[in-house]
């Protein structure tokens, strides 16, 4: 059984994955608009990620006695961002979901729940590699600023980013 203080941070936590999922499907959609294909399909890919994410702690809550929570999460307008832009707020977005990985963790140690603790290990894992890989990606944007040439390229590039990632 999870005690209160555990089920609220991992509420708080899926919800925030839910929120991530919503997020990128609406910057998919969007970019997809636009014509780039293989960004699209980079973050529809993420998008899918973050709802596994949500998945695993709702079914790790109710493996554990507790009851889940689910948030009205609905699209989020981004149709104003420019590709920069995006990138920096998908990375700002991974940051800030890291510190809260890190801060259940802290949680976690303070109520002795180690089954919880031992849990968000995978999530730790998981926070390194797309930090890492959204700084990438926006590293690569900036390296190729208004050069059309070079946006064409990163395009067909990141259709396998997400292929790439799951071998690493
Ligand atoms: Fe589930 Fe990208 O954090």
């Amino acid at each position: 059984m999870i005690s209160e203080k555990i089920q609220k941070g991992l509420t708080r936590q899926l919800n925030r994955e839910s929120e991530s999922s919503q997020l990128y499907l609406s910057m998919a959609s969007w970019v997809e608009r636009k014509g780039y294909e293989g960004i699209s399909e980079f973050l529809y890919d993420h998008s899918n990620e973050e709802r596994i994410h949500m998945l695993k702690i709702i079914r790790y809550i109710n493996k554990r006695g507790g009851n889940v929570i689910l948030n009205n999460i609905s699209m989020i307008n981004v149709t104003s961002l420019s590709l920069k832009e995006l990138f920096t707020k998908l990375f700002e977005h991974e940051k800030k979901i890291s510190k809260e990985i890190n801060f259940l963790v802290e949680i976690s140690l303070q109520e002795k729940d180690f089954f919880t603790y031992h849990f968000l290990q995978w999530y730790i894992e998981e926070q390194i590699e797309e930090e890492a890989l959204s700084k990438m990606i926006l590293d690569k944007i900036e390296l190729i600023g208004e050069d059309k040439g070079g946006l064409y390229l990163l395009d067909k590039d990141m259709k396998n980013f997400h292929k790439k990632k799951n071998y690493d």
